[in-house]
């Protein structure tokens, strides 16, 4: 008698997979959404149009070109990417996160990062069976330098993570201990991934030069195009060259090819909207710093991070949602970040209605 899919799932699927809960994206329908650090702009009408023009355009039956290669060069030119680098496309960062982990996932291989960190260096190192090293930031959310080394010399993993500026913390590590870091690790590949560059004061991509094992990625999900999917690893040829072979051929559709190229023709409308939520974020820091109700980090990305001093983050949470605003409870997750919330930064409008069900979520709350 044939078994059912039940038993069968039972028998070959990963134990650790079958308990491993399912990647959860909460539902935001009717509410701001302010959850997932996307931009608050979509298509400019301008864009719209020359978007619908280039997609009526497209060989929709033939398979995309493999390299992207028009693509390519117009990332190079809007992100100011030096020839001597090469660049590798992918179906957003986190396939580039897994093709890293996929190179150096062998016996002895292993994967470190300070905590807490963007989640899917842990979740892709754990789906491969790869170890993974979480080294605690300090209080202040910096890099602890010792601690880094050690875990470092201690465990010599293969690939070391740092989000600079880093989720969900917001802020930028200190410019002498990520350069102490990449010290530490000259023998493991060290990505620097950039998602946030957009709204930072700093950004990594002329340390290529210096450092032999270093690459930066980057993202086009942070410049109002989450929707295409498209991520980016800067790097020596050397590295590219050999990452590019666990790439699946065409992973960037012909359409978000398109897409992109439309939309980084217009590289400067993105960076307006850029410099608008980066003018925000800075409004939005001046008033949650008046709150005494709420600690707040300094924040150098697309979103801010405040902690609920009397610990109701999750009735607060609770409260900003009936009040129609969504943003993310980090409260159960990291310890580091216990009490937590983290706040996206919208339009002018969204950001107004934010502080204002953040107000009445909080005045509900005390006492
Ligand atoms: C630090 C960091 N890296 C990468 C990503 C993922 O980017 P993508 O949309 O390109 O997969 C995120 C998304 O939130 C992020 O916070």
């Amino acid at each position: 008698m044939s078994r059912d899919a039940g038993e069968l799932v039972q028998q070959l699927v990963r134990e650790d997979i079958r308990r491993a809960p399912a990647y959860h994206v909460q539902d935001s329908r009717g509410l701001v959404r302010l959850d997932q650090m996307e931009s608050p702009y979509g298509w400019t009408p301008e864009l719209r149009e020359a978007l619908f023009a280039r997609i009526a355009a497209v060989e929709i039956n033939r398979y995309p070109d493999p390299r992207a290669c028009a693509t390519q060069r117009q990332i190079r030119e809007a992100f100011g990417i030096p020839g001597r680098w090469s660049l590798m496309l992918g179906n957003g960062s986190d396939e580039l996160i897994q093709i890293l982990m996929m190179a150096i996932a062998a016996p002895g291989g292993s994967v470190l990062a300070p905590g807490p960190t963007f989640v899917m260096f842990r979740n892709i190192a754990g789906w491969l069976g790869l170890p993974y090293h979480e080294v605690p930031l300090d209080p202040g959310f910096e890099l602890d330098l010792a601690a880094m080394s050690s875990a470092i010399d201690t465990h010599r993993p293969r690939l070391v993570f740092l989000a600079c500026p880093n989720n969900p913390t917001g802020n930028l590590f200190d410019k002498t201990s990520l350069e102490g870091v990449l010290e530490a690790a000259r023998d493991a590949v060290v990505v620097v991934d950039e998602a946030y560059w957009a709204f930072s004061s700093r950004d990594h991509l002329d340390w290529l030069d210096r450092y032999p094992n270093l690459l930066i990625m980057r993202t086009l999900s942070k410049l109002g195009l989450a929707g295409i999917r498209l991520g980016f690893l800067i790097g020596h040829p050397a590295w590219i060259d050999q990452l590019d072979k666990l790439r699946l051929p065409y992973n960037i559709g012909v359409l978000h090819q398109a897409a992109a190229e439309v939309a980084l023709q217009h590289f400067d409308v993105l960076r307006g909207q850029t410099r608008q939520i980066t003018a925000e974020r800075a409004r939005l820091a001046t008033r949650l710093a008046a709150d005494a109700r709420l600690h707040l980090w300094p924040g150098e990305a697309n979103f801010l991070l405040v902690r609920v001093l009397n610990g109701r983050a999750r009735d607060v949470h609770a409260g900003m949602i009936r009040r129609g605003v969504l943003v993310k409870c980090l409260d159960g997750g990291h310890s580091r970040v216990a009490g937590c919330l983290r706040l996206g930064v919208g339009t002018v409008a969204e950001n107004a209605l934010m502080l204002e069900a953040l107000d009445g979520a909080l005045a509900e709350c005390s006492g």
